[in-house]
């Protein structure tokens, strides 16, 4: 199905982080769609350069610059370049994630600190960074993402359902003070979405079927389907919606 067609999001400035691969790597794809001006981060150097070959193939290719989140100095010279190459920034998908499983007894204070860095502060500080160009442009739209993992009350992942319920929290506070500058801030929140990594690390073909029996549509959940709704958000076509998290899950919560 092909995507919607977003005039506002024309040459607009996209910046990506986790665009390497997974709902990431769509989302990427889905801009430059659009003709936006996209950039993304990644630590994943390979996927990056081969999805940086595949869209430039076609078009104009995305710029990827490597960049480990972990490391906000280097989060914020990674998006001053693009701002220096592309432009000011008007649109930050705040994607990347690590949703390494882990029981609680086997977590010590530094896979905290580790998976919070992964999962929360990153979004924070690239919000912090992407308000400068977006007060430049008189306004933007900041996509953060959340998980229904939390909602739903998963073993395993307390931290990151701790880090991904935060997100909201954050996305809620960040939208009050940031909708004077008419920049908006909404959260996504997807369900069990059947990535390349998904497949590789945690889920078996019976685990797919049986999230697929648990929502109420009965088709798995593809990145592309998350995709569509970044492109609406981070589009004029939202104007009004701030301060929302909303769910792609296929009704599986
Ligand atoms: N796939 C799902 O089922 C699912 C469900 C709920 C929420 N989510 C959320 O959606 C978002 C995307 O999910 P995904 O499944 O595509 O994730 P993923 O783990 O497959 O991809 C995340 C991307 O971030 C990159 N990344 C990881 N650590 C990084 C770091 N330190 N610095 C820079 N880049 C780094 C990875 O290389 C990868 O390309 C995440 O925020 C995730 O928590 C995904």
């Amino acid at each position: 199905m092909p995507y919607a067609r977003y005039p506002s999001l024309l040459d607009r400035v996209v910046f990506i982080t986790g665009g390497g691969s997974g709902i990431g790597a769509a989302m990427v794809e889905a801009f430059a769609a659009q003709k936006a001006n996209v950039a993304f981060v990644d630590i994943a150097v390979e996927p990056s350069k081969d999805l940086v070959a595949k869209i430039g193939a076609s078009g104009p290719a995305p710029l990827f610059l490597h960049c480990d989140l972990a490391d906000i100095a280097a989060l914020e010279a990674a998006m001053e370049e693009v701002r220096q190459r592309l432009g000011p920034i008007g649109v930050l998908i705040n994607n990347a994630a690590n949703d390494q499983r882990q029981d609680v007894d086997g977590t010590s204070e530094e896979d905290w600190d580790r998976a919070m860095a992964l999962n929360l502060k990153h979004q924070f500080f690239a919000a912090q960074i992407a308000r400068r160009s977006m007060r430049e442009l008189g306004g933007g739209a900041i996509v953060n993402f959340s998980s229904t993992a939390w909602m739903v009350g998963n073993a395993r992942m307390s931290v990151y359902s701790a880090a991904k319920a935060a997100v909201v929290g954050l996305t809620k506070s960040l939208a009050r003070e940031f909708g004077p500058d008419n920049i908006r801030v909404n959260a996504i929140a997807p369900g069990a979405v059947i990535t390349e990594r998904q497949r590789r690390l945690w889920m078996s073909e019976k685990d797919i079927a049986d999230f697929r029996a648990r929502q109420c549509l009965d088709r798995s959940l593809l990145a592309e389907d998350v995709a569509r709704l970044a492109l609406f958000l981070a589009a004029d076509d939202s104007a009004m919606i701030t301060k929302q998290c909303f769910l792609v899950d296929g009704g599986l919560r």
